[in-house]
C-alpha cells in the first residue's frame, strides 16, 4: 500500500537520473496535450486562464469542497480529530491554551512557487511533472502536499502549527490509490531560549560543513535537541493512535526541504509500514520566510493510510462513499472496525404510527422487532420524526427502515411484503396504530 507515500518528494537517485536524461520540455510534459487558448477556469471563486499546462478535469475539480475530512462522523475526520486532540492535550501554554494552531481551510489551489520553490524542490525535480500533478495552468496547481503552505504560515509569524487538508496527485485508481487524499503536516520552531532555556553557552548556529546528521549552519547540539523533540512528539502521537504496545523504527531518507530526514515505520501485524516523513527544516527555508533566527522540525502524514489500518477499511474509495451503510458505522471519537457493506443498492421505506396511549413504548422494542421480522436484509432503522399532536397530545413516530441484500438487488415488491409484515407485527405486539 503505497498510495500516500512521501516517495514523490524523495529524491532517490533513479528518478533524478531519469529526469536528468530528459529534456526540460519532457520533464514538464509539454507536447502531451495541445495548449488551449484563453479558456478561463473558475476554481473556488477565482478565475485562472488555461494554458498548455492545464490538466485538471471537471471530475477532479468536483472533489474540491467535498471536505470529507471535516465531515462529522467520517473516519478521516475521526482520525483528524484524534491527531489534533493529541497536540491540544500535550502541548499547552499559559492557562492550558493550545500552543499549536490548526489550519484546516487553506485553499488547495497553490502556486508552483508554494508547492515547490518555497521548499527548495529543484526546477527539474520529477515531482513537478505534468504527468504527476493537476495543473490549473503553468503557475498554479492543486497542491500535491500540505507542505505547500509551510513557508506562508511561517512568514505570517507562526512558530507551531498543523496544516490539514486534501491533496491531489495523478495516480492510478485502485484499492489503495486515489487522486485525492488527505494529509496532516506540522511545524515546530524553536528560538535559542526555547531550545536551551537559561543556558546561554549553547548556540543554535555554527559555521561548519553539512554532515550526514547536521546542516552546515546548525550547531550539533541544537540539531540533536530538535531531533529528540521531533521523535518524541511522533512516538507519542503513534502511541496515541495505535496504542502503547507498538513497535517502531526510524529509517533515514531524503526530502529536499529537511535535513536530516526520517521516515517512521511501525510494525503492523508483522509488516513494517511507513506512516510518515519528517525532518529538520532546511535553514534556507526559514531564512527566506523571515524566521532565520530559529530552528525547527516538520512532518507530514497521510490520513487515509492511518484510517485504513485503524478502522480496517479495505479500499480507499470507500472514503468517498455517500452510502449511509458506510457512513452510519462511524462515530466521533470512536475507532471501530468496519463491517463490509453490500455492493447492491439500498431500498428505504418509512413507517409511521401512533404510539400506544397507556403502555410504555421504547424505540428499542421496535428496533428488535424489525431485526427479528426483517432479518439480515435490514441494514438500518432510524427514528426520523417524533411528533406530538398539538390538540390530542397523541404521540407519533416515523421510522426509516433501510433494506439491502448482500448478494443481489432487492425488488420494491419484495421489500413491501416485509415492510407490511413489520407493520402488522408492530401493531399486534406493541399496540401501535399504523398511520
Ligand atoms: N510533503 C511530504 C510528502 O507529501 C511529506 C513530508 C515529509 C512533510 C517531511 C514534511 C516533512 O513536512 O518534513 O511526501
Amino acid at each position: 500500500m503505497k498510495y500516500n507515500t512521501c516517495r514523490r518528494f524523495v529524491s532517490c537517485h533513479s528518478i533524478l537520473k531519469s529526469a536528468a536524461n530528459k529534456t526540460e520540455a519532457q520533464v514538464k510534459g509539454i507536447g502531451c496535450q495541445e495548449s488551449k487558448t484563453s479558456s478561463v477556469l473558475e476554481v473556488r471563486g477565482k478565475k485562472y486562464v488555461e494554458d498548455g499546462w492545464t490538466n485538471v478535469t471537471p471530475r477532479i475539480l468536483s472533489y474540491l469542497g467535498r471536505n470529507i475530512y471535516l465531515q462529522k462522523n467520517h473516519p478521516l475526520s475521526i482520525i483528524r480529530q484524534k491527531i489534533v486532540g493529541y497536540f491540544y492535550g500535550n502541548y499547552q501554554g499559559h492557562r492550558a491554551a493550545p500552543i499549536f494552531s490548526v489550519h484546516e481551510d487553506l485553499n488547495p489551489v497553490v502556486s508552483t512557487s508554494q508547492n515547490f520553490d518555497s521548499l527548495l524542490i529543484g526546477k527539474d525535480h520529477p515531482s513537478r511533472q505534468k504527468s504527476d500533478c493537476y495543473y490549473v495552468n503553468e503557475e498554479n496547481l492543486l497542491r500535491a502536499h500540505m507542505t505547500a503552505h509551510q513557508a506562508d504560515l511561517i512568514k505570517s509569524g507562526l512558530d507551531r502549527f498543523l496544516m490539514i487538508g486534501d491533496v491531489y496527485r495523478r495516480d492510478q485508481v485502485d484499492a489503495s490509490h486515489f487522486p485525492v487524499f488527505h494529509q496532516v503536516d506540522a511545524v515546530r520552531l524553536f528560538s535559542q531560549s526555547e531550545l536551551f532555556g537559561e543556558n546561554k553557552g549553547l548556540k543554535l548556529f555554527d559555521k561548519g560543513k553539512r554532515t550526514h546528521d547536521c546542516q552546515e549552519s546548525h550547531c550539533e547540539e541544537a540539531a540533536k535537541r530538535v531531533e529528540m523533540d521531533l521523535k518524541s512528539c511522533l512516538m507519542g502521537l503513534s502511541q496515541h493512535l495505535f496504542g502503547l504496545g507498538i513497535t517502531h523504527r526510524w529509517t533515514e531518507t531524503y526530502f529536499p526541504f529537511t535535513h536530516p530526514s526520517w521516515e517512521l515505520e511501525i510494525d503492523f501485524k508483522g509488516e513494517w509500514l511507513e506512516v510518515l516523513g519528517c525532518g529538520i527544516i532546511e535553514q534556507n527555508i526559514l531564512k527566506e520566510a523571515g524566521a532565520g533566527d530559529r530552528v525547527g522540525w516538520a512532518f507530514g502524514l497521510g490520513l487515509e493510510r492511518l484510517a485504513m489500518l485503524l478502522f480496517d477499511i479495505p479500499d480507499i474509495r470507500l472514503f468517498w462513499s455517500k452510502d449511509s451503510g458506510f457512513l452510519s458505522q462511524f462515530k466521533e471519537g470512536e475507532i471501530t472496525k468496519y463491517k463490509p457493506i453490500s455492493v447492491y443498492p439500498q431500498c428505504a421505506n418509512d413507517l409511521s404510527f401512533w404510539l400506544p396511549k397507556d403502555v410504555m413504548f421504547s424505540p428499542n422494542d421496535f428496533y428488535d422487532l424489525v431485526r427479528i421480522t426483517g432479518g439480515d436484509i435490514v441494514e438500518q432503522v432510524t427514528l426520523v420524526d417524533d411528533f406530538t399532536h398539538p390538540k390530542t397530545g397523541r404521540k407519533s413516530h416515523c421510522y426509516r427502515i433501510v433494506y439491502r441484500h448482500m448478494e443481489r438487488t432487492l425488488t420494491q415488491e419484495e421489500v413491501n411484503v416485509i415492510h407490511s409484515k413489520i407493520a402488522e407485527v408492530a401493531k399486534a405486539t406493541l399496540g401501535v396504530v399504523i398511520r
